[in-house]
């Protein structure tokens, strides 16, 4: 009988792209996937660092499996990702019930750390990696909808924002093979997918071809930067939808935009985070930016595509953060307008420049109601930015089935806000993948309703639809 593997994610979409290349090894080494970790012999938990609520809650689920283990004293329990790079064997000694610790560049050792482990004994393997990439590796799509898909592009990141725990448990930075990944896009295309999204830490540092000084490597090859990359994407098949994240707004350059500006099926949406709004906090976050740089990226985008939507991450009480600091980020949310954000409180991170220079000195209850003024402000501006669609006729990619009624259907426009149609159009039942032409109708800061007026094209039948 085969082993049983269960795998969980937490944290980022690299994390969960990850997993993917983890089933695709465990595949190969006669694992079969289960989804609940009651069936399994083998549990993988691939985990975040990026704020100490990130850790707790992988450490309380390893607590929660400990009664599995007293019905099956076989489980094995493994940590992935990047709690398992920044804990290492301490997560052994602090956790009984771990038996295997990988890190995230570690994975293709799994198969013999598992014999060992198999053996009685633990294993550990935390080494980073300049080269790894997983390029040819062929992920098996994990809880997948069978019409969109993550695709990594690099791993690592060499930036070194004061706050972030990334550079520590991701190494350094590289890029993977364009030809692998235009390859993976292509095979998506032939299994049905309709969208893929490009991953990075900082996906404008992307660059193929090139030494860490900025040398050509090999001069038959040309170099690809993210904008020749985002092109050949985009050339796969005109109803592949492209998507990307994450942009960094020192790097993020005009011919990226020139390229999204030219391509309808590169989507008119950009994560730019920005974090905090006042130039003396960048300064200290170390983002290699100030705030009048930020504010000229938004013009830069807003001239290439009046129409694209911008999403931003933002973080409250950064250490020394005065409240007038923290009036600059409102102020800064009030010139942006963003469609969306993701909001966080500061937590500090072992081993970070933060961490070791300055002070964590805005008490939890300052950060805490910073970050409701944050989150109050956004709702406000989601609102509205929401509704600019109502009225326009625009794509929407149909996703799965609605949440709160199953006379609905989900999906998104180019600007990845959610839209929300009626199952049926003119006695045609939509499924997902199709692609709809929908008037949108009205619109809060969540979602938006529209009305079908037309299918463009619809899911291939040969499609394989995912478990
Ligand atoms: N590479 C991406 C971000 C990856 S982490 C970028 O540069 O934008 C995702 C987000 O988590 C960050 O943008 C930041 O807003 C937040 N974050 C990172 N470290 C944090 C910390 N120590 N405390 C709170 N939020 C943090
Ligand atoms: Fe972290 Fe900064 Fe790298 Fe993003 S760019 S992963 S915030 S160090
Ligand atoms: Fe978390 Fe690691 Fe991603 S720390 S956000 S899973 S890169």
């Amino acid at each position: 009988m085969s082993k049983r593997v269960h795998i969980e994610s937490y944290g980022c979409q690299m994390n969960f792209s990850d997993s993917e290349i983890v089933a695709s090894i465990l595949a190969k080494d006669g694992y079969t996937l289960v989804d609940k970790a009651e069936e399994a012999d083998l549990v993988l938990l691939n985990t975040c660092s990026i704020r100490d609520k990130a850790e707790q809650t992988v450490l309380n689920r390893i607590d929660g499996l400990n009664h599995l283990k007293g019905r099956n004293p076989d489980l094995r329990v493994g940590v992935l990702g990047c709690m398992a790079e920044r804990m290492r064997e301490d997560l052994l000694e602090k956790k009984k019930l771990v038996d295997l610790v990988v890190g995230p560049d570690a994975y293709r050792t799994l198969p013999t750390l598992l014999d060992e482990v198999e053996g009685g004994q633990k294993a550990v393997n935390v080494l980073l990696s300049r080269e790894e990439t997983y390029a040819e590796i062929e992920p098996v799509r994990l809880g997948s909808n069978g019409v969109t898909a993550f695709v990594t592009i690099m791993r690592g990141c060499d930036n070194m924002c004061a706050f972030c725990v990334v550079p520590f448990t991701r190494g350094r930075e590289r890029s993977r093979d364009p030809d692998t990944i235009v390859d993976e896009c292509r095979q998506l295309v032939a299994q049905g997918y309709r969208e893929v999204t490009l991953l990075g830490q900082n996906v404008d540092s992307y660059r193929w071809n090139v030494d860490g000084r900025g040398a050509v490597k090999d001069p038959t090859v040309p170099v690809t930067d993210f904008a020749d990359l985002l092109e050949r994407v985009a050339g796969v098949s005109p109803l592949l939808r492209v998507r990307y994240s994450t942009s960094h707004p020192k790097d993020m350059t005009d011919k990226v935009l020139a390229v999204m500006a030219r391509h309808p099926n590169i989507c008119k949406y950009i994560h730019l985070p920005v974090q905090s709004g006042s130039s003396a906090v960048l300064q200290r976050m170390n983002r290699g930016y100030d705030r009048a740089w930020y504010l000229a990226r938004i013009a830069a985008i807003r001239r290439h595509m009046p129409d694209c939507a911008i999403s931003t991450d933002l973080i409250t009480g950064f250490c020394g953060e005065t409240e007038e600091e923290h009036r600059d980020t409102l102020s800064l949310m009030e010139a942006v307008r963003y469609d969306m954000a993701y909001m966080f409180k500061y937590s500090e991170r072992p081993r970070t420049l933060a961490a070791r220079k300055y002070a964590d000195d805005v008490p939890d209850d300052v950060k805490g109601r910073r970050l409701q003024e944050v989150i109050d402000l956004q709702m406000k501006h989601a609102g509205e930015r929401n509704r600019r669609h109502v009225g326009q006729v625009q794509e929407v990619l149909i996703e799965g089935v609605s949440k709160r009624s199953e006379a609905h259907l989900f999906g998104r426009n180019s600007q990845n806000a959610v839209v929300i149609v009626a199952r049926h159009h003119a006695g045609t039942e939509l499924k997902p993948g199709d692609l709809v032409l929908a008037r949108i109708v009205s619109g809060t800061s969540g979602s938006l309703q529209g009305e079908v007026t037309e299918v463009v094209a619809r899911r291939p039948e040969a499609m394989a639809v995912a478990p």
